[in-house]
C-alpha cells in the first residue's frame, strides 16, 4: 500500500528527494489529488501512465509555481495570458499552448502543445518550490475512475502500489480544474472549477468545445468519473431497496431506502461529489440512480461542471 507523508518541512525534504530519485508522488491540490513526477523525468512519468493505465495520447499537466517557468514550457505568449494568470493563478484554470519542443513528448501525449497551471494549495506550492521544477500531475485515480479527494482515496485506487502521498486531507473545490486552450480562439476544452461567467470577464468571446473524442479514443471508454456499480439517471424506474438513490435537494423517487443528498448549491454538492460516489459504491447496492437537477438549474452556468462529471460517469461503456 501507498505510505502517507504528512505536510511538515521534513514530509515536503522527503517527498522532493523522492521525486529527484525517479519516483512518483501523490500531492493534494485544492481541485483532487494527484499522481506527480517530474515534468522531465522520462521514466517516472511512463510510471505514471503504467499506474493510471492511461492511454498514450491523453496528455498530463504541468505544475508550476510561479508564471517566469512559463516560458520553459510554452513556445508562443499569447497577449491574454498575462491578465488571465493575474486573475485566476494560482486556481483551477489549466492553460493550453503551444509547447516547446523540448518539454518531452511523452507528457504531451504525443501533441504540440501543453497544459500549465498553478495550484493554489500551500503543501503543493511548497513542493513546487522546492523541487523548483514542473511537476506532471494527472488526478490520482486509475483511469476512468471517480477521482480523488482524500489520500485514503488514492490508497484505495493503488492498493498494491507503494508510493508515498502527502496528505493534506481532503481537498476544497472536489472538482478539477476547467481546462482552457488559448492555442487559437480561446476555448474550454474541459469544465471544472473556474467558471464560465469568470472566464467570460476577461474572454467575452471563449467557447466551449469539450473533445468527446479524447476519450473515444481506441482503447479508453466515454464512461468517466465513474464508480464501479451500474450507475444511471433516473426517469421514473422502479426503485427497490437494493438501489441507491443521489439527489439534489430534490424529493427522492417512491421506495427510495438508500439516499445521499448532496444538496441544491452546486459548490457545496461539487465538493462532495466524488467522496459520495465512492462511498455510495462501496455499499454493494445493485444499481446506483442519479435524480438530476432541475431544468432551471441545469442552464446555470454553476452547474456545468457537475452535469459534465454524471453524464461521463452514467455512460454506459
Ligand atoms: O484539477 C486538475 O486539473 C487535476 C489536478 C491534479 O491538477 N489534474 C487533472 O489531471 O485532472 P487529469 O490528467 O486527470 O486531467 C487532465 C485533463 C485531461 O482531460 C487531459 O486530456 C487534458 O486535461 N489536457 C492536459 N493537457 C492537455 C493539452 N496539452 N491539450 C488538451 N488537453 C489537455
Ligand atoms: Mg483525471
Amino acid at each position: 500500500m501507498a505510505h502517507r507523508l504528512g505536510t511538515s518541512a521534513s514530509d515536503i525534504v522527503a517527498a522532493v528527494d523522492y521525486l529527484r530519485s525517479g519516483g512518483v508522488v501523490g500531492v493534494p491540490t485544492e481541485t483532487v489529488y494527484g499522481l506527480a513526477a517530474s515534468a522531465f523525468d522520462i521514466d517516472a512519468i511512463s510510471e505514471i501512465y503504467r499506474l493510471k493505465n492511461r492511454p498514450a495520447n491523453n496528455p498530463l499537466i504541468l505544475h508550476i509555481h510561479h508564471p517566469s517557468q512559463i516560458e520553459r514550457l510554452a513556445d508562443t505568449i499569447p497577449e491574454t495570458l498575462p491578465q488571465i494568470v493575474d486573475q485566476f493563478w494560482p486556481g483551477p484554470l489549466t492553460v493550453v499552448l503551444k509547447a516547446r519542443p523540448d518539454v518531452p513528448a511523452i507528457v504531451r501525449g504525443g501533441g504540440d502543445t501543453v497544459g500549465i497551471r498553478i495550484p493554489n494549495h500551500p503543501t503543493f506550492l511548497q513542493l513546487l518550490a522546492s523541487i523548483n521544477e514542473p511537476l506532471a500531475a494527472p488526478s490520482a485515480n486509475r483511469s476512468n475512475h471517480v477521482s480523488p479527494t482524500t489520500a485514503a482515496h488514492v490508497e484505495s485506487d493503488f492498493p498494491t502500489e507503494s508510493f508515498p502521498i502527502l496528505d493534506a486531507g481532503p481537498t476544497t473545490t472536489g472538482l478539477e480544474s476547467t481546462v482552457l486552450s488559448l492555442v487559437g480562439p480561446p476555448t474550454v476544452l474541459r469544465l471544472g472549477s473556474t467558471s464560465i461567467t469568470a472566464l467570460r470577464e476577461i474572454l467575452p468571446d471563449v467557447t466551449i468545445d469539450l473533445p468527446d473524442q479524447q476519450i473515444e479514443s481506441p482503447g479508453t471508454s466515454k464512461r468517466h468519473y465513474a464508480p464501479k456499480t451500474p450507475f444511471h439517471i433516473w426517469s421514473d424506474q422502479k426503485i427497490t431497496n437494493e438501489d441507491g438513490v443521489l439527489l439534489f435537494g430534490g424529493p427522492p423517487p417512491e421506495q427510495a431506502a438508500h439516499v445521499w443528498d448532496l444538496g441544491d448549491d452546486p459548490t457545496q454538492a461539487g465538493k462532495k461529489l466524488y467522496a459520495t460516489l465512492r462511498e455510495m459504491d462501496q455499499t454493494q447496492l445493485r444499481v446506483l440512480y442519479v435524480v438530476l437537477p432541475n431544468e432551471k438549474k441545469l442552464m446555470q452556468d454553476d452547474w456545468l461542471a457537475i452535469m459534465d462529471r454524471l453524464r461521463r460517469a452514467t455512460q454506459s461503456k
